[in-house]
């Protein structure tokens, strides 16, 4: 049996719930759940059928929990992970895992020590297209990558930063970039590469919130090829969408709310004997058949811990991510281009200004 336990049960938990009940007939199974606010942890625990936990630390110190989704708010990411990582647990952590790239690095210290392993959920990595697009940029089907650009426009209103701990650098850790397109720019790196420089703008312009609302980004990846981010909260519908302008191809998702990388995307090529190979190297990988979401990533870890094997969204996978976002900040913040890596010596190594204090407080 795997037991599960689950710290914070708000909103995503649920989705964390249902992924690991679709894996009861695996043996797989939730025994304990954690949340401050004690009423919210009761209900819960009877929907699933576990303990409920005030302190998550009681819920670390049962042997029969071998694997730990972490649903809190996002600047306890850190912290939660860190003590499950020295629990021996395997950890499953929502975005962002870290508010700097030196937590960041420390995790990844800490589950070399004990084990972990430690995965962060970016579930765009479970979208049909994702795959898709991944198997057709690595068989050469697309040719070199030109442009790609991604847009995260999407709708938060008053109710939504009246939670008390979003719109605050030192608890949402960061805004519309940190919170909403950091899903899209995970994807968008796992699939165009590194990321030479950038310069980006950022403001807030639409909520009472200290973190940005609004943001746009020029990329340059190390291949050469360019990349645009666009991301708000300010926007009056949820629509996110991504282009990649390849020699062969042109790839368009739909217009989605959320998942951009649901089926089905768009293919545009001069050349019709290019986009027939295509078509059929996509139908060739089923991918109407592959669990999306965060009940593919679920199924993923869980599996990747029983087999042993290093789970797929690691800390060195989403580092990329991390120090890009990292950038984003530096550059909107001082107003430079900014060149990548960030290096250990670069004050925003430490997170960008509004959080160095809080991070360090811990
Ligand atoms: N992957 C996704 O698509 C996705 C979607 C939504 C949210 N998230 C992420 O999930 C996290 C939680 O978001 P949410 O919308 O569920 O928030 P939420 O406010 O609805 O739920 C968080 C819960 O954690 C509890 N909590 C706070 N501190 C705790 C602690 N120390 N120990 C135990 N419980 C604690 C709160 O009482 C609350 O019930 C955020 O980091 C967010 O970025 C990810």
């Amino acid at each position: 049996m795997i037991g599960v336990g689950i710290v914070g049960t708000g909103g995503i938990a649920h989705a964390h719930a249902r992924a690991y009940a679709r894996l009861a007939d695996q043996d797989v199974r939730i025994v304990a759940v954690c949340d401050v606010i004690e009423d919210r942890a009761r209900q819960f625990a009877a929907e699933v059928g576990a303990t409920a936990y005030t302190d998550y630390r009681r819920l670390l110190e049962r042997d029969d929990v071998r694997v730990v989704s972490v649903c809190t708010p996002s600047s306890t990411h850190f912290a939660i992970s860190a003590d499950a990582l020295r629990a021996g647990k395997a950890v499953l952590c929502e975005k962002p895992l870290v508010g700097s790239l030196r937590q960041l690095d420390q995790l990844a210290q800490l589950e070399a020590e004990y084990g972990g392993p430690l995965n962060c959920v970016f579930q765009y990595r479970y979208g049909r297209m994702f795959r898709g697009l991944r198997h057709l940029i690595s068989s050469g089907l697309t040719g070199d990558l030109i442009m790609a650009d991604i847009a995260v426009l999407w709708h938060r209103d008053d109710a939504y930063y009246s939670v008390p701990w979003r719109g605050k650098w030192a608890t949402e850790l960061g805004g519309a970039l940190t919170t909403l397109a950091i899903h899209g720019i995970d994807a968008l790196l796992a699939l165009a590469g590194p990321v030479d420089h950038l310069s980006a703008e950022t403001a807030t312009l639409c909520h009472q919130i200290e973190v940005e609302d609004v943001a746009s980004i020029a990329l340059r990846f190390s291949s050469g090829a360019l990349g645009s981010i666009y991301a708000t909260s300010c926007n009056h519908e949820n629509l996110s969408q991504c282009r990649f302008i390849f020699q062969h191809c042109t790839a368009t998702s739909h217009q989605r709310p959320y998942d951009p990388y649901g089926l089905p995307w768009s293919f545009q090529s001069e050349s019709p004997e290019r986009k027939a190979e295509i078509e059929a190297a996509l139908n060739s990988l089923r991918l109407e058949e592959q669990v999306e979401d965060h009940e593919g990533q679920i199924a993923d870890f869980v599996a990747s811990v029983r087999e042993g094997r290093r789970p797929p969204v690691s800390v060195e996978a989403i580092r990329p991510t991390h120090e890009v976002l990292t950038a984003i900040y530096k550059s909107a913040m001082t107003g430079e281009r900014v060149a990548l890596p960030i290096a250990p010596e670069d004050p925003y190594y430490d997170g960008p200004p509004p959080l160095r204090a809080s991070l360090k407080a811990g």
